[in-house]
């Protein structure tokens, strides 16, 4: 598994996985509606936007690397940052990608960009990634309820964050 920025030509497999409807309810957002050219466009304008970190997570199968997930680094506040992260094929998870990915990302942000904490959060049904942050030294920090863009219904979202010094 590795790391990258993105490139023109992931844009056809970020608009993948916003278009479908099971990734987009994990987060609590519908699908995307808007045309493939529109989402193109915002997509690269996000990808250099400086506030956002964007990273394309890699996975090499023999010679072949192939764009696996997305995590985003972003809210850059208090000498901290959120970060989220997907998967987007069903058939990859659970092979410890975000795992690996999030404790790429949590050393990226303490020993790189010098921040203290990095936050995240997830609905209280997401057993998957409440494992990938207890796996990887988040801590609970809280909860919340939220009304779901995806289906109008409320939900508990968890909070975590890890600190650098512990
Ligand atoms: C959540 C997500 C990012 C995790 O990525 P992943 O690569 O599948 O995660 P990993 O393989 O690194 O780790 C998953 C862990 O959850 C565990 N797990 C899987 N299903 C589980 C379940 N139903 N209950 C509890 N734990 C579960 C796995 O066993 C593994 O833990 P282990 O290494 O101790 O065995 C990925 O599944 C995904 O993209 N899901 C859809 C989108 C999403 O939920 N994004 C997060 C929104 S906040």
């Amino acid at each position: 598994m590795t790391l990258r920025l993105p490139r023109e030509e992931d844009a056809e497999v970020a608009y993948e996985w916003d278009r479908d409807p099971e990734l987009a309810a994990w987060n609590g957002r519908p699908p995307i509606r808007i045309s493939f050219s529109a989402a193109r466009r915002d997509y690269l304008a996000r990808w250099e936007d400086p506030s956002v970190k964007t990273f394309i997570i890699e996975a090499r199968d023999g010679e072949v690397s192939e764009a696996v997930g997305l995590a985003t680094l972003y809210d850059f506040r208090r000498m901290g940052c959120e970060l989220g992260i997907k998967i987007g094929s069903k058939d990859l998870r659970g092979r410890g990608y975000a795992s690996e990915a999030v404790e790429l990302l949590v050393d990226y942000c303490f020993d790189t960009l010098g921040l203290r904490v990095v936050r995240g959060s997830t609905l209280s049904h997401n057993l998957r990634m409440q494992r990938v942050f207890e796996k990887c030294g988040f801590k609970e920090s809280g909860d919340g309820s939220i009304i779901s863009r995806f289906d109008n219904k409320r939900y508990t979202e968890i909070f975590y964050e890890r600190r650098r010094d512990g």
